[in-house]
């Protein structure tokens, strides 16, 4: 588990994926790695996305692949049985712990309230999803919730671009940032997307 926060903050940036084909699987992949990028969530809202999940976890072993927008434990067994190295949600959700909990897959429920912390911490999780960060108070609520929860870091996602990644990365609390934003376009604007993104993170260390 600690292996896994320490990638995720050494990388610092986690692509969200939406694969509408397995065509887009390589070409995408090979984008972000690419760009120098070291994580990839792979959201399961797709028809295609188990397999893309699958194909993408067997064929980039060097990159970080989880599965995003988990919301049972079935869909989070699947993944994991997919090669999902992670398992991210837009909320908590029990039984989704309980998958990962079993499998030792590290969870990244999605929380913004108080009470959704509180959740997490009481299952062990002191790592979450902050989403939608821009929408939900960005940096500000961030920072206000951890002055009552010192020991949580965050991985915003949602509303987080290349304009204001900095902004985030710049405060302790903040482990990574997730987004979409250099995931679209064509393969060699995606590349362009992650080097910049992969740049922005270097300048934080
Ligand atoms: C997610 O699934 O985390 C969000 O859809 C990503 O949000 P974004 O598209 O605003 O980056």
């Amino acid at each position: 588990m600690d292996a896994f926060y320490k990638e995720i903050g050494a990388a610092k940036v986690v692509p969200v994926i939406v694969f509408s084909s397995l065509e887009e699987v390589v070409p995408v992949m090979d984008a972000l790695r690419g760009g120098g990028l070291k994580t990839a969530e792979i959201t399961l809202r797709t028809e295609c996305a188990q397999s893309a999940l699958r194909l993408a976890a067997e064929r980039y072993p060097d990159i970080l692949v989880g599965a995003g927008t988990v919301l049972d434990g079935e869909q989070a067994r699947r993944a994991i049985a997919n090669g999902a190295k992670f398992i991210v949600g837009p909320g908590f959700s029990r039984e989704v712990c309980d998958v990962c909990r079993e499998n030792g897959t590290p969870y990244l429920p999605g929380c913004v309230t108080p009470t959704e912390i509180i959740q997490a911490l009481s299952c062990g999780i002191s790592v979450v999803k902050f989403f939608p960060a821009g929408l939900y108070g960005g940096i500000g609520a961030i920072k206000a919730l951890s002055s009552v929860f010192p020991q949580v870091r965050f991985v915003p996602t949602g509303g987080v671009n290349a304009e204001n990644m900095e902004e985030y990365l710049a405060c302790k609390k903040v482990l990574a940032v997730g987004g979409s934003w250099m995931t679209k376009g064509t393969a060699e604007q995606i590349a362009h997307m992650s080097r910049e993104c992969a740049e922005k993170a270097e300048k934080q260390r």
